[in-house]
């Protein structure tokens, strides 16, 4: 059983009926319509059949058989658009992927914040500075970030640009894992030289090194390792935060197989923790697409809103359909977590529970640049694991902001980032990411906290 065929009323734009929160004030409507009418005739980006073996992979990690490594920009931006930064972004995946892979001895599944994440939510409609009041900049598929009244006037052609881009990245993506570069005998080309430098970097030297020789030793036995394709390419699946219900409306498609609607901007949408309320659009939405969908929770969620927002996004208890993510900032998680998850549990849902440790763990420097502290993220992913071993649920995924470059723009990590080097290589458009080096970190620490034997 699915949601759409439950929900005889639903259509592509049903959602239209219902308020939707954190839209841009547009400031002319018929352009929007103009450039919706234009995206609906253009191909999808993703298939649908791709999607459903997404949700298939992501139902194993509910059963505890797989692990979630979910992370990627906060937000991309238009001038970004290079194989450099692709590629770069896509090593610390591989990396990542491959130190959990071995660390939890199961599959991961790969599902990055790229190809798509382009549209913000923000807690304040406008923003001030130096006296001045300009509407708040919502990711480039929607204005500008330069403080300027016509860059931050919101403009529809973003939605078109915000395609292409898309499918230029996804390509380049998509050339990459199937093309030879995700080879498992390329480990070591992954480790970029600024992080092969580093501790964590020759740590995963080490680690790498033994790939090179289980390879070696599995042709030693006679095992012809060029027709096991497992070893020369990834399945790397892409997703955004479903925000700007026009854009996600005109790129809804209905699948010639099953005769079922996709949502095909992306293989997996998630609603965010601003977007999430059960009678408002993007659930109408994203309730009517066969997606694997994620949502996001903060510490406000009562454990009744939480299986409302389960019942109207996953009412046949589908496993892989839904996955929520708790970010609550780590002095919550051992309070507000478990009531949560025993309600969710005792409806019956079947969903994976990851963690996002960055959303929940902002904080503001004297000097009032955003960060996020090494320490606090570690802090909320140790309680996470602990909370939901203790509640009996398989702890299922992580979801992370990160990027492959050197940036300085969460403090701490081994060789740490100090706040005062935080004005020396930030970039990020608008929440601070891991760099390439605190993420590989994370990466062997939550490999830790998965190994049945450490016994959290
Ligand atoms: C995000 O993932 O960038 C985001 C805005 O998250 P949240 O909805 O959890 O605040
Ligand atoms: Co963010």
């Amino acid at each position: 059983m699915d949601s759409a065929a439950t929900r005889s009323e639903w259509a592509p734009d049903s959602w239209r009926a219902l308020p939707a929160d954190q839209q841009p004030d547009w400031p002319d409507a018929a352009a929007v319509d103009a450039v919706t009418a234009e995206l609906k005739a253009l191909p999808p980006l993703v298939f649908a059949g791709e999607a459903r073996q997404l949700r298939q992979a992501l139902a194993e990690v509910s059963a505890g058989r797989g692990f979630l490594l979910h992370s990627g920009d906060c937000a991309e931006s238009f001038r970004d658009l290079s194989a450099p930064r692709i590629r770069d972004n896509l090593k610390i995946m591989l990396q990542m992927a491959i130190v959990l892979t071995f660390g939890a001895a199961l599959p991961v599944v790969k599902l990055t914040r790229a190809a798509g994440q382009f549209a913000k939510p923000r807690s304040s409609a406008t923003e001030v500075v130096d006296g001045v009041e300009l509407p708040s900049f919502r990711g480039h598929m929607v204005n500008d970030d330069a403080f300027d009244p016509a860059a931050r006037t919101p403009d529809p052609q973003r939605m078109l640009q915000a395609y292409h881009q898309s499918a230029a990245r996804l390509n380049l993506l998509r050339a990459f894992t199937k093309g030879g570069y995700a080879d498992l005998r390329q480990v070591h080309v992954w480790n970029q030289e600024f992080v092969a430098r580093s501790p964590e970097g020759r740590r995963y030297e080490r680690f790498a090194r033994g790939i090179d020789d289980a390879l070696t030793f599995m042709a030693a036995c006679g095992i012809d390792l060029d027709r096991e394709h497992q070893l020369h390419e990834v399945d790397l699946y892409t997703s955004h935060e479903g925000l700007i219900l026009p854009y996600e409306e005109a790129l809804s498609r209905r699948d010639s197989l099953t005769g079922q609607w996709y949502d095909c901007s992306a293989h997996l949408l998630w609603i965010g923790e601003r977007t999430r309320r059960p009678e408002h659009a993007h659930v109408e939405f994203f309730a009517g697409v066969q997606n694997p969908l994620a949502c996001k929770f903060g510490p406000g969620t009562k454990p009744e809103e939480l299986v409302a927002l389960c019942e109207r996004l996953d009412p046949g208890r589908d496993p892989g359909r839904l996955t929520l993510i708790s970010r609550l900032g780590k002095d919550r998680v051992e309070q507000v977590l478990p009531p949560l998850i025993r309600a969710v549990t005792a409806a019956g849902f079947p969903v994976v529970w990851a963690c996002d440790p960055m959303h929940g763990n902002g904080v503001v420097t004297a000097d009032g640049i955003k960060t996020r502290r090494f320490d606090d993220i570690m802090s909320e992913l140790t309680a996470f694991f602990a909370v939901c071993r203790g509640e009996g649920v398989w702890p299922g995924g992580v979801h992370l902001e990160f990027t492959g470059d050197d940036v300085t723009e969460c403090v701490g990590g081994v060789e740490p980032v100090h706040e005062c080097d935080l004005g020396v290589r930030y970039s990020s458009l608008v929440d601070p990411r891991l760099n390439a080096r605190q993420s590989l970190d994370v990466a062997f620490q939550v490999a830790e906290l998965l190994r049945p034997r450490s016994g959290r």
